[in-house]
Protein backbone atom coordinates (compact mmCIF):
# COMPACT_ATOMS: atom_id res chain seq x y z
CA UNK A 1 0.00 0.00 0.00
CA UNK A 2 1.17 3.53 -0.53
CA UNK A 3 1.44 5.08 2.60
CA UNK A 4 2.62 8.33 1.29
CA UNK A 5 -0.90 8.99 -1.09
CA UNK A 6 -2.87 11.84 0.48
CA UNK A 7 -5.68 10.72 2.72
CA UNK A 8 -9.23 11.63 3.38
CA UNK A 9 -9.32 13.08 7.01
CA UNK A 10 -12.16 10.43 8.09
CA UNK A 11 -14.76 8.15 6.50
CA UNK A 12 -17.35 11.08 6.55
CA UNK A 13 -14.86 13.34 4.48
CA UNK A 14 -15.20 10.71 2.06
CA UNK A 15 -18.29 9.79 2.21
CA UNK A 16 -19.54 13.73 2.05
CA UNK A 17 -17.14 14.39 -0.88
CA UNK A 18 -18.49 11.58 -2.92
CA UNK A 19 -22.03 13.18 -2.26
CA UNK A 20 -20.93 16.54 -3.56
CA UNK A 21 -19.19 14.69 -6.57
CA UNK A 22 -22.60 13.10 -7.19
CA UNK A 23 -25.09 15.99 -6.38
CA UNK A 24 -24.56 18.68 -8.88
CA UNK A 25 -26.82 20.76 -11.31
CA UNK A 26 -27.83 17.31 -13.07
CA UNK A 27 -30.21 16.75 -9.55
CA UNK A 28 -31.70 19.94 -9.35
CA UNK A 29 -33.07 20.50 -13.03
CA UNK A 30 -32.03 17.19 -15.36
CA UNK A 31 -33.57 15.39 -12.71
CA UNK A 32 -36.98 16.53 -12.63
CA UNK A 33 -37.55 17.34 -15.97
CA UNK A 34 -36.08 13.99 -17.43
CA UNK A 35 -38.99 12.37 -14.90
CA UNK A 36 -41.52 14.44 -15.99
CA UNK A 37 -41.27 13.41 -19.61
CA UNK A 38 -40.69 9.76 -18.98
CA UNK A 39 -44.23 9.45 -17.14
CA UNK A 40 -44.05 11.35 -13.89
CA UNK A 41 -44.24 9.37 -11.21
CA UNK A 42 -43.61 6.22 -13.25
CA UNK A 43 -40.32 7.00 -14.01
CA UNK A 44 -39.51 6.63 -10.24
CA UNK A 45 -39.90 2.77 -10.99
CA UNK A 46 -37.07 2.05 -13.95
CA UNK A 47 -35.46 4.79 -12.02
CA UNK A 48 -34.90 2.96 -8.61
CA UNK A 49 -34.25 -0.50 -10.58
CA UNK A 50 -31.35 1.40 -12.82
CA UNK A 51 -30.43 2.34 -9.39
CA UNK A 52 -30.43 -1.13 -8.12
CA UNK A 53 -28.80 -3.29 -11.07
CA UNK A 54 -26.37 0.00 -12.77
CA UNK A 55 -25.49 2.55 -10.35
CA UNK A 56 -24.95 0.94 -7.02
CA UNK A 57 -22.96 -2.11 -8.54
CA UNK A 58 -20.68 0.33 -10.45
CA UNK A 59 -20.25 2.20 -7.32
CA UNK A 60 -19.37 -0.66 -5.52
CA UNK A 61 -16.89 -1.80 -8.27
CA UNK A 62 -15.16 1.95 -8.66
CA UNK A 63 -14.57 1.98 -5.31
CA UNK A 64 -13.31 -1.71 -4.84
CA UNK A 65 -10.96 -0.67 -7.73
CA UNK A 66 -9.98 2.78 -6.41
CA UNK A 67 -9.14 1.36 -2.88
CA UNK A 68 -7.80 -1.73 -3.89
CA UNK A 69 -4.91 -0.33 -6.35
CA UNK A 70 -4.54 3.11 -4.60
CA UNK A 71 -4.51 4.76 -8.12
CA UNK A 72 -6.23 7.39 -10.03
CA UNK A 73 -8.19 5.18 -13.03
CA UNK A 74 -5.29 4.52 -15.79
CA UNK A 75 -3.00 3.11 -13.26
CA UNK A 76 -6.14 1.27 -11.66
CA UNK A 77 -6.70 -0.37 -15.00
CA UNK A 78 -3.15 -0.57 -15.58
CA UNK A 79 -2.88 -3.07 -12.39
CA UNK A 80 -5.54 -4.71 -13.82
CA UNK A 81 -3.99 -5.68 -17.22
CA UNK A 82 -1.69 -3.50 -18.73
CA UNK A 83 -3.95 -3.33 -22.06
CA UNK A 84 -6.75 -1.98 -19.99
CA UNK A 85 -5.09 1.28 -19.04
CA UNK A 86 -6.55 3.15 -21.87
CA UNK A 87 -10.04 2.31 -20.29
CA UNK A 88 -8.81 4.51 -17.63
CA UNK A 89 -7.74 7.17 -20.52
CA UNK A 90 -10.73 7.13 -21.61
CA UNK A 91 -12.89 8.04 -18.53
CA UNK A 92 -10.75 10.86 -17.99
CA UNK A 93 -11.38 12.17 -21.82
CA UNK A 94 -15.10 12.27 -21.34
CA UNK A 95 -14.49 13.68 -17.60
CA UNK A 96 -12.30 16.09 -19.59
CA UNK A 97 -15.50 16.85 -21.87
CA UNK A 98 -17.25 17.43 -19.45
CA UNK A 99 -15.36 19.76 -17.29
CA UNK A 100 -14.72 22.11 -20.38
CA UNK A 101 -18.39 22.82 -20.40
CA UNK A 102 -20.09 22.34 -16.89
CA UNK A 103 -18.08 25.20 -15.32
CA UNK A 104 -19.30 27.21 -18.42
CA UNK A 105 -23.58 26.68 -17.05
CA UNK A 106 -21.92 27.15 -13.51
CA UNK A 107 -21.08 31.11 -15.12
CA UNK A 108 -24.75 31.69 -16.15
CA UNK A 109 -25.35 30.90 -12.91
CA UNK A 110 -23.42 33.29 -11.58
CA UNK A 111 -24.23 36.29 -13.61
CA UNK A 112 -28.05 35.32 -13.13
CA UNK A 113 -27.06 35.46 -9.33
CA UNK A 114 -26.23 39.02 -10.02
CA UNK A 115 -29.61 39.70 -12.02
CA UNK A 116 -31.52 38.25 -9.98
CA UNK A 117 -30.96 41.19 -7.15
CA UNK A 118 -33.33 43.64 -9.29
CA UNK A 119 -34.81 40.40 -11.42
CA UNK A 120 -33.07 41.60 -14.46
CA UNK A 121 -34.94 38.87 -16.83
CA UNK A 122 -38.04 40.75 -16.54
CA UNK A 123 -41.23 39.13 -17.50
CA UNK A 124 -39.80 37.22 -20.51
CA UNK A 125 -37.10 35.12 -19.10
CA UNK A 126 -36.74 33.07 -22.63
CA UNK A 127 -36.25 35.88 -24.74
CA UNK A 128 -33.84 37.75 -21.80
CA UNK A 129 -32.00 34.37 -21.52
CA UNK A 130 -31.78 33.38 -25.15
CA UNK A 131 -31.13 36.94 -27.09
CA UNK A 132 -30.12 39.42 -24.25
CA UNK A 133 -27.88 36.93 -22.09
CA UNK A 134 -26.79 34.37 -24.33
CA UNK A 135 -27.40 36.61 -27.49
CA UNK A 136 -27.64 33.20 -29.63
CA UNK A 137 -26.20 33.55 -32.62
CA UNK A 138 -28.15 31.32 -35.84
CA UNK A 139 -26.16 28.13 -35.08
CA UNK A 140 -22.90 26.26 -34.84
CA UNK A 141 -21.47 27.38 -37.76
CA UNK A 142 -21.39 31.12 -36.42
CA UNK A 143 -19.10 31.55 -32.86
CA UNK A 144 -20.20 35.12 -33.50
CA UNK A 145 -17.64 37.06 -30.66
CA UNK A 146 -17.54 35.97 -26.96
CA UNK A 147 -20.04 37.28 -24.46
CA UNK A 148 -17.70 38.73 -21.71
CA UNK A 149 -20.11 38.58 -18.88
CA UNK A 150 -20.30 34.83 -19.44
CA UNK A 151 -16.13 34.90 -19.52
CA UNK A 152 -16.09 36.69 -15.90
CA UNK A 153 -18.37 34.14 -14.88
CA UNK A 154 -16.43 31.32 -15.92
CA UNK A 155 -12.88 33.00 -14.60
CA UNK A 156 -14.60 33.27 -11.13
CA UNK A 157 -15.78 29.42 -11.46
CA UNK A 158 -12.18 28.41 -12.38
CA UNK A 159 -10.87 30.02 -9.76
CA UNK A 160 -13.60 28.58 -7.00
CA UNK A 161 -12.51 25.77 -7.78
CA UNK A 162 -8.49 26.03 -7.75
CA UNK A 163 -8.87 27.29 -5.06
CA UNK A 164 -10.66 24.65 -3.38
CA UNK A 165 -8.42 22.05 -4.41
CA UNK A 166 -4.69 23.56 -4.41
CA UNK A 167 -4.28 22.83 -0.71
CA UNK A 168 -4.87 19.13 -1.32
CA UNK A 169 -7.08 16.73 0.31
CA UNK A 170 -6.77 17.74 4.14
CA UNK A 171 -8.20 21.14 2.59
CA UNK A 172 -10.97 19.51 0.48
CA UNK A 173 -11.82 17.15 3.46
CA UNK A 174 -13.51 20.37 5.04
CA UNK A 175 -14.41 22.35 2.18
CA UNK A 176 -16.73 19.51 1.10
CA UNK A 177 -18.89 19.61 4.23
CA UNK A 178 -19.78 23.42 3.32
CA UNK A 179 -20.52 22.48 -0.22
CA UNK A 180 -22.67 20.00 0.83
CA UNK A 181 -24.54 21.60 3.57
CA UNK A 182 -25.60 24.87 2.27
CA UNK A 183 -27.31 23.68 -0.92
CA UNK A 184 -28.97 21.13 1.24
CA UNK A 185 -30.14 24.18 3.22
CA UNK A 186 -30.98 26.34 0.36
CA UNK A 187 -32.89 23.08 -1.20
CA UNK A 188 -35.15 22.63 2.65
CA UNK A 189 -35.91 26.56 1.93
CA UNK A 190 -36.91 26.35 -1.71
CA UNK A 191 -39.27 23.31 -0.68
CA UNK A 192 -40.84 25.11 2.01
CA UNK A 193 -40.71 28.22 0.04
CA UNK A 194 -42.69 25.90 -2.77
CA UNK A 195 -45.08 23.61 -0.96
CA UNK A 196 -46.84 26.67 0.81
CA UNK A 197 -47.84 28.18 -2.93
CA UNK A 198 -51.20 28.28 -4.06
CA UNK A 199 -51.05 24.92 -6.85
CA UNK A 200 -48.65 23.53 -5.67
CA UNK A 201 -50.38 20.64 -5.18
CA UNK A 202 -51.31 20.60 -9.26
CA UNK A 203 -47.27 20.47 -9.89
CA UNK A 204 -46.54 17.52 -7.11
CA UNK A 205 -49.42 15.54 -8.70
CA UNK A 206 -47.70 15.84 -11.76
CA UNK A 207 -44.46 15.21 -10.64
CA UNK A 208 -45.77 12.26 -8.60
CA UNK A 209 -49.01 10.76 -10.95
CA UNK A 210 -47.59 7.49 -12.26
CA UNK A 211 -48.55 6.82 -16.07
CA UNK A 212 -47.66 2.74 -16.11
CA UNK A 213 -48.12 2.58 -19.89
CA UNK A 214 -44.52 4.23 -20.20
CA UNK A 215 -42.81 1.62 -18.97
CA UNK A 216 -43.21 -0.48 -21.85
CA UNK A 217 -41.16 2.45 -23.72
CA UNK A 218 -37.71 0.86 -23.82
CA UNK A 219 -36.76 4.93 -24.04
CA UNK A 220 -38.02 5.33 -20.55
CA UNK A 221 -35.95 2.89 -19.73
CA UNK A 222 -32.63 4.00 -21.27
CA UNK A 223 -33.05 7.64 -19.94
CA UNK A 224 -33.08 5.94 -16.79
CA UNK A 225 -30.26 4.19 -16.81
CA UNK A 226 -28.23 7.16 -18.80
CA UNK A 227 -29.69 9.48 -15.47
CA UNK A 228 -28.23 7.05 -12.63
CA UNK A 229 -24.62 7.73 -14.49
CA UNK A 230 -24.57 10.75 -14.62
CA UNK A 231 -26.29 11.48 -11.52
CA UNK A 232 -23.86 9.23 -9.53
CA UNK A 233 -20.95 10.38 -11.30
CA UNK A 234 -20.05 7.09 -12.56
CA UNK A 235 -17.33 5.89 -15.26
CA UNK A 236 -16.20 9.27 -15.07
CA UNK A 237 -13.03 8.17 -12.88
CA UNK A 238 -14.39 10.72 -10.25
CA UNK A 239 -15.37 7.84 -7.83
CA UNK A 240 -12.00 5.50 -8.64
CA UNK A 241 -9.70 8.33 -7.36
CA UNK A 242 -11.63 9.67 -4.81
CA UNK A 243 -11.85 5.88 -2.83
CA UNK A 244 -7.82 5.66 -3.80
CA UNK A 245 -7.48 7.98 -1.05
CA UNK A 246 -9.47 5.48 1.37
CA UNK A 247 -7.22 4.60 4.61
CA UNK A 248 -6.73 1.11 4.90
CA UNK A 249 -9.37 -0.98 5.86
CA UNK A 250 -12.10 1.29 4.94
CA UNK A 251 -15.75 -0.58 3.82
CA UNK A 252 -16.89 -0.23 0.86
CA UNK A 253 -19.91 -1.71 0.42
CA UNK A 254 -21.81 0.38 3.26
CA UNK A 255 -20.50 3.94 1.52
CA UNK A 256 -22.18 2.72 -1.99
CA UNK A 257 -25.13 2.03 -0.41
CA UNK A 258 -25.19 5.46 1.61
CA UNK A 259 -24.14 7.62 -1.01
CA UNK A 260 -26.00 6.35 -3.71
CA UNK A 261 -29.32 6.57 -1.82
CA UNK A 262 -28.11 9.92 -0.36
CA UNK A 263 -28.23 11.58 -3.90
CA UNK A 264 -31.01 9.90 -5.82
CA UNK A 265 -33.05 10.91 -2.33
CA UNK A 266 -31.92 14.54 -2.93
CA UNK A 267 -32.70 14.03 -6.55
CA UNK A 268 -36.60 13.08 -5.35
CA UNK A 269 -36.91 15.94 -2.64
CA UNK A 270 -35.34 18.43 -5.53
CA UNK A 271 -37.96 17.49 -7.25
CA UNK A 272 -40.70 19.07 -4.85
CA UNK A 273 -39.13 22.42 -4.86
CA UNK A 274 -38.98 22.56 -8.55
CA UNK A 275 -42.66 21.02 -9.13
CA UNK A 276 -44.11 23.04 -6.55
CA UNK A 277 -43.12 26.24 -8.38
CA UNK A 278 -44.20 25.05 -11.71
CA UNK A 279 -47.35 24.23 -9.94
CA UNK A 280 -47.64 27.78 -8.79
CA UNK A 281 -46.70 29.45 -12.22
CA UNK A 282 -49.05 26.94 -13.84
CA UNK A 283 -51.96 28.27 -11.56
CA UNK A 284 -50.49 32.30 -12.33
CA UNK A 285 -50.62 31.58 -15.71
CA UNK A 286 -53.93 30.13 -16.20
CA UNK A 287 -52.44 26.60 -18.09
CA UNK A 288 -51.74 23.27 -17.08
CA UNK A 289 -48.77 22.37 -15.79
CA UNK A 290 -48.00 20.63 -19.02
CA UNK A 291 -47.73 23.82 -20.70
CA UNK A 292 -44.93 25.63 -18.25
CA UNK A 293 -41.99 23.16 -18.44
CA UNK A 294 -39.88 23.42 -20.98
CA UNK A 295 -36.32 21.66 -22.11
CA UNK A 296 -33.64 20.71 -20.29
CA UNK A 297 -31.23 23.69 -19.58
CA UNK A 298 -34.69 26.31 -19.81
CA UNK A 299 -36.24 24.48 -16.48
CA UNK A 300 -33.52 26.18 -14.52
CA UNK A 301 -33.07 29.56 -16.55
CA UNK A 302 -36.73 30.53 -17.90
CA UNK A 303 -39.39 28.75 -16.50
CA UNK A 304 -37.87 28.91 -12.51
CA UNK A 305 -36.68 32.55 -12.94
CA UNK A 306 -40.35 33.24 -14.77
CA UNK A 307 -42.13 31.64 -11.19
CA UNK A 308 -39.62 33.35 -9.08
CA UNK A 309 -40.52 36.78 -10.28
CA UNK A 310 -44.05 36.01 -9.60
CA UNK A 311 -43.29 35.14 -6.24
CA UNK A 312 -45.38 37.07 -3.75
CA UNK A 313 -42.95 37.88 -1.51
CA UNK A 314 -39.06 39.18 -1.53
CA UNK A 315 -38.29 37.06 -4.93
CA UNK A 316 -35.60 38.39 -5.65
CA UNK A 317 -34.11 36.88 -2.27
CA UNK A 318 -35.30 33.62 -3.83
CA UNK A 319 -34.10 34.04 -6.99
CA UNK A 320 -30.59 35.15 -5.42
CA UNK A 321 -31.30 31.84 -3.20
CA UNK A 322 -31.90 29.48 -6.29
CA UNK A 323 -28.57 30.18 -8.09
CA UNK A 324 -26.45 30.28 -5.51
CA UNK A 325 -28.40 26.90 -4.59
CA UNK A 326 -27.17 25.57 -8.23
CA UNK A 327 -23.83 27.31 -7.58
CA UNK A 328 -23.45 25.35 -4.43
CA UNK A 329 -24.49 22.56 -5.85
CA UNK A 330 -22.11 22.20 -8.89
CA UNK A 331 -19.18 23.37 -6.93
CA UNK A 332 -17.99 20.42 -5.31
CA UNK A 333 -18.48 18.16 -8.94
CA UNK A 334 -16.89 20.61 -10.84
CA UNK A 335 -14.16 19.83 -8.77
CA UNK A 336 -14.77 16.12 -8.68
CA UNK A 337 -14.16 16.18 -12.14
CA UNK A 338 -10.71 17.91 -12.50
CA UNK A 339 -9.03 15.94 -9.39
CA UNK A 340 -9.37 12.18 -11.14
CA UNK A 341 -7.59 13.94 -14.39
CA UNK A 342 -4.99 15.64 -12.44
CA UNK A 343 -4.46 12.69 -10.11
CA UNK A 344 -4.44 10.67 -13.54
CA UNK A 345 -1.23 11.99 -14.51
CA UNK A 346 0.21 12.50 -11.17
CA UNK A 347 0.03 8.72 -10.95
CA UNK A 348 2.02 7.72 -14.16
CA UNK A 349 4.21 10.52 -14.10
CA UNK A 350 4.99 11.78 -10.84
CA UNK A 351 4.58 15.88 -11.91
CA UNK A 352 3.85 17.51 -9.14
CA UNK A 353 0.28 18.32 -8.77
CA UNK A 354 1.23 21.71 -7.88
CA UNK A 355 2.39 22.78 -11.09
CA UNK A 356 -0.24 20.13 -13.13
CA UNK A 357 -3.27 21.37 -11.57
CA UNK A 358 -2.98 25.33 -12.17
CA UNK A 359 -2.28 24.30 -15.60
CA UNK A 360 -5.25 22.32 -16.08
CA UNK A 361 -7.30 24.94 -14.56
CA UNK A 362 -5.64 27.38 -16.93
CA UNK A 363 -6.18 25.61 -20.03
CA UNK A 364 -9.77 24.51 -19.06
CA UNK A 365 -10.84 28.09 -18.64
CA UNK A 366 -9.36 29.00 -21.95
CA UNK A 367 -10.53 26.16 -23.84
CA UNK A 368 -13.95 26.60 -22.09
CA UNK A 369 -14.06 30.33 -23.93
CA UNK A 370 -15.76 28.70 -26.79
CA UNK A 371 -18.53 28.03 -25.03
CA UNK A 372 -19.31 31.54 -24.22
CA UNK A 373 -19.50 32.62 -27.83
CA UNK A 374 -22.86 33.57 -29.21
CA UNK A 375 -22.82 30.40 -31.07
CA UNK A 376 -21.17 28.93 -27.93
CA UNK A 377 -24.55 27.23 -26.47
CA UNK A 378 -24.53 25.50 -29.37
CA UNK A 379 -21.27 23.80 -28.78
CA UNK A 380 -21.54 22.82 -24.92
CA UNK A 381 -25.04 21.08 -26.35
CA UNK A 382 -23.23 18.95 -28.79
CA UNK A 383 -20.36 17.93 -26.59
CA UNK A 384 -22.96 17.28 -23.66
CA UNK A 385 -24.70 15.19 -25.85
CA UNK A 386 -21.54 13.45 -27.15
CA UNK A 387 -19.31 12.94 -24.14
CA UNK A 388 -22.83 11.94 -22.08
CA UNK A 389 -24.11 9.58 -24.69
CA UNK A 390 -21.38 7.40 -25.97
CA UNK A 391 -18.14 8.32 -23.66
CA UNK A 392 -19.93 7.40 -20.55
CA UNK A 393 -21.86 4.12 -21.96
CA UNK A 394 -18.08 3.37 -23.80
CA UNK A 395 -16.50 3.59 -20.45
CA UNK A 396 -19.04 1.63 -18.17
CA UNK A 397 -19.17 -0.92 -20.66
CA UNK A 398 -15.60 -1.13 -20.55
CA UNK A 399 -15.37 -1.07 -16.68
CA UNK A 400 -17.86 -3.96 -16.55
CA UNK A 401 -16.00 -6.67 -19.04
CA UNK A 402 -12.31 -5.44 -17.85
CA UNK A 403 -13.34 -6.17 -14.22
CA UNK A 404 -16.41 -8.83 -14.77
CA UNK A 405 -14.50 -10.93 -17.25
CA UNK A 406 -10.71 -10.19 -17.07
CA UNK A 407 -10.39 -9.53 -13.02
CA UNK A 408 -13.67 -11.55 -12.41
CA UNK A 409 -16.35 -10.25 -11.01
CA UNK A 410 -15.89 -12.68 -8.21
CA UNK A 411 -12.33 -11.80 -6.95
CA UNK A 412 -13.21 -8.03 -6.75
CA UNK A 413 -16.59 -9.04 -4.59
CA UNK A 414 -14.13 -11.42 -2.52
CA UNK A 415 -11.96 -8.26 -1.92
CA UNK A 416 -14.85 -6.13 -1.09
CA UNK A 417 -16.54 -8.45 1.10
CA UNK A 418 -13.22 -9.15 3.19
CA UNK A 419 -13.29 -4.93 4.15
CA UNK A 420 -16.91 -4.03 4.17
CA UNK A 421 -19.45 -3.99 6.81
CA UNK A 422 -21.71 -5.73 5.37
CA UNK A 423 -21.34 -8.74 2.18
CA UNK A 424 -22.46 -8.44 -1.06
CA UNK A 425 -24.18 -11.25 -2.82
CA UNK A 426 -23.84 -13.29 -6.30
CA UNK A 427 -26.30 -10.44 -7.39
CA UNK A 428 -23.20 -8.27 -7.49
CA UNK A 429 -21.78 -10.42 -10.11
CA UNK A 430 -25.07 -10.59 -12.32
CA UNK A 431 -25.27 -7.07 -12.19
CA UNK A 432 -21.80 -6.85 -13.72
CA UNK A 433 -21.06 -9.32 -15.99
CA UNK A 434 -24.60 -9.16 -17.78
CA UNK A 435 -27.27 -6.88 -16.91
CA UNK A 436 -25.19 -3.45 -16.82
CA UNK A 437 -23.26 -4.27 -19.83
CA UNK A 438 -26.32 -5.47 -21.99
CA UNK A 439 -28.37 -2.20 -21.12
CA UNK A 440 -25.26 -0.77 -22.00
CA UNK A 441 -24.76 -2.40 -24.94
CA UNK A 442 -28.23 -1.50 -26.72
CA UNK A 443 -28.12 1.85 -25.20
CA UNK A 444 -24.99 2.34 -27.33
CA UNK A 445 -26.65 0.91 -30.41
CA UNK A 446 -29.69 2.65 -30.59
CA UNK A 447 -28.43 5.64 -29.85
CA UNK A 448 -25.81 5.21 -33.13
CA UNK A 449 -28.79 4.12 -35.16
CA UNK A 450 -30.98 7.49 -34.05
CA UNK A 451 -27.67 9.45 -35.14
CA UNK A 452 -27.31 7.90 -38.37
CA UNK A 453 -30.93 8.52 -39.02
CA UNK A 454 -31.81 11.99 -37.56
CA UNK A 455 -28.03 13.54 -36.69
CA UNK A 456 -28.47 15.01 -33.15
CA UNK A 457 -30.53 18.42 -32.26
CA UNK A 458 -31.38 19.72 -35.79
CA UNK A 459 -27.98 21.14 -35.94
CA UNK A 460 -26.15 20.51 -39.82
CA UNK A 461 -24.39 17.36 -40.61
CA UNK A 462 -21.17 18.81 -40.47
CA UNK A 463 -21.67 19.64 -36.50
CA UNK A 464 -22.78 15.59 -36.07
CA UNK A 465 -19.24 14.75 -37.85
CA UNK A 466 -17.59 16.84 -35.11
CA UNK A 467 -19.12 15.39 -32.50
CA UNK A 468 -18.23 12.12 -34.00
CA UNK A 469 -14.70 13.00 -34.69
CA UNK A 470 -14.13 14.54 -30.72
CA UNK A 471 -15.68 11.01 -29.99
CA UNK A 472 -12.58 9.12 -32.26
CA UNK A 473 -11.05 11.82 -31.26
CA UNK A 474 -10.70 10.92 -27.19
CA UNK A 475 -10.35 7.44 -28.40
CA UNK A 476 -7.37 7.58 -30.17
CA UNK A 477 -5.90 10.04 -27.21
CA UNK A 478 -6.02 7.79 -24.98
CA UNK A 479 -4.13 4.73 -26.44
CA UNK A 480 -1.86 7.54 -26.79
CA UNK A 481 -1.65 8.36 -23.64
CA UNK A 482 -1.61 4.57 -22.99
CA UNK A 483 1.56 3.37 -24.78
CA UNK A 484 3.59 6.65 -23.34
CA UNK A 485 6.02 5.33 -20.81
CA UNK A 486 5.35 6.71 -17.15
CA UNK A 487 7.69 6.90 -14.38
CA UNK A 488 7.88 3.05 -12.66
CA UNK A 489 4.48 2.48 -11.40
CA UNK A 490 4.26 -0.26 -7.99
CA UNK A 491 2.42 -2.78 -9.85
CA UNK A 492 3.13 -4.97 -7.10
CA UNK A 493 0.95 -2.98 -4.91
CA UNK A 494 -2.59 -4.82 -5.89
CA UNK A 495 -1.47 -7.46 -4.64
CA UNK A 496 0.09 -6.95 -1.41
CA UNK A 497 -2.85 -4.86 0.02
N1 LIG B 1 -23.14 14.08 -11.00
C1 LIG B 1 -23.00 15.46 -11.33
C2 LIG B 1 -24.38 16.07 -11.48
O1 LIG B 1 -25.37 15.40 -11.31
C3 LIG B 1 -22.19 15.69 -12.56
C4 LIG B 1 -20.82 15.10 -12.58
C5 LIG B 1 -20.38 14.45 -13.70
C6 LIG B 1 -19.96 15.18 -11.51
C7 LIG B 1 -19.11 13.90 -13.73
C8 LIG B 1 -18.71 14.59 -11.52
C9 LIG B 1 -18.29 13.95 -12.62
O2 LIG B 1 -24.50 17.22 -11.78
Amino acid sequence: MNEARERWTSRSSFIIASVGAAIGLGNVWRFPYICYENGGGAFLIPYFIALLTAGIPLMILEYGLGRKMQAGAPTAFAMVRKGAEWVGWLSLMVVMLIFLYYPVIMAWCVDYVTYAFNLGWGADARTFFERDFLQLSGGPGALAGIRWPIVIGLAVVWLAIYLCLFKGLKALSKIVFYTVIIPWVILVIMVIRGLTLPGAIEGLKFYLTPNFSVLLNPRVWLAAYGQIFFTLSLAMGTMIVYSSYLPRKSDIANNSFIVSLANCGTSFFAGFAVFSILGYLAQAMGVGVPEVTKSGFGLAFITYPTAIRLLPFIPAFFGILFFLLLLTLGIDSAFSQIEPFVAGFTDKWKFNRKRVLPLVCILGFLIGIVFTTRGGYYWLDIVDYFANTFGLTMVGLLECIVIGYIYKASKMREYVNDVSEFSIGKWWDICIKIITPVILGISFILSIVTLIRKGYGGYPAWATIIGVVITIGIVVMSFVLMSLRGKTMKMEASETD
